[in-house]
């Protein structure tokens, strides 16, 4: 079985790099957050905003940096990870849950796409919990990309998500560039800096 890694690897996004990231003017703090933090994965870095605004690709962006400089960096969408943690918790699977959950938590880099989008079991929960939880203890490198906002995520993630002592969330407003239209809500990028409260308000 291939591992994790490869499994959730960067393949298919390969082509989501700074260089190809042209930021629209709601874009440029998220720009620039996220390609600092490529340069020096230091904490973590919370993505949010509605639909289409350019979260996966910047996400995707700081682990091709990572991989460019040879430095690790996992990437995994969350009801993927989900999914395998699922599938090998059965004791038909190839990978051991331990081994494999372990791999998530310890990753060097983490970088969390769509936190928030997966069904919601108590297992789930408890599973995203123990691995943000102990990354957040241990302060390890990690990227989340959100858009629900974080009060939604439950009062323990959230918390954690906001400790200005770790965290940078970075909301990105503006239309869904997917489709152009307008995301449901349109609000304006935090100031630089730590120590920003979550962003209040749904973003898509
Ligand atoms: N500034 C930009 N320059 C080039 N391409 C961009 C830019 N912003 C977004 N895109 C492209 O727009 C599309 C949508 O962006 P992306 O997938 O990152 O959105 P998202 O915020 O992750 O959305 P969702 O919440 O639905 O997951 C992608 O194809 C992405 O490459
Ligand atoms: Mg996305």
């Amino acid at each position: 079985m291939r591992t994790l890694v490869e499994r959730s690897n960067l393949k298919a996004l390969q082509g989501r790099t700074f260089s190809s990231f042209f930021p629209q003017e709601n874009q440029k703090l998220a720009y620039s957050r996220a390609s600092e933090f490529a340069e020096r994965p230091e904490g973590w870095l919370v993505l949010l905003g509605g639909v289409g605004t350019g979260k996966t690709h910047l996400a995707a962006a700081i682990g091709n940096r990572r991989l460019e400089l040879a430095e690790p960096a996992i990437f995994l969408v969350v009801p993927d990870l989900l999914d395998h943690l699922r599938a090998t918790f059965s004791p038909a699977g190839e990978t051991p849950f331990d081994e494999l959950f372990e791999s998530v938590k310890t990753a060097p880099l983490l970088i969390l796409d769509d936190l928030g989008t997966q069904t919601t079991t108590p297992w789930a929960t408890e599973k995203l919990f123990q691995i943000l939880n102990y990354r957040y203890m241990m302060r390890l490198p990690t990227v989340v990309t959100t858009n629900v906002p974080l009060e939604e995520l439950g009062d323990r993630l959230a918390s954690r998500m906001a400790d200005p002592e770790l965290s940078i969330p970075v909301s990105i407003a503006g239309p869904d560039l997917r489709t152009g239209r307008e995301s449901a809500t349109q609000r304006p990028s935090p100031p630089p800096g730590r120590g920003r409260p979550p962003q209040r308000g749904r973003y898509s």
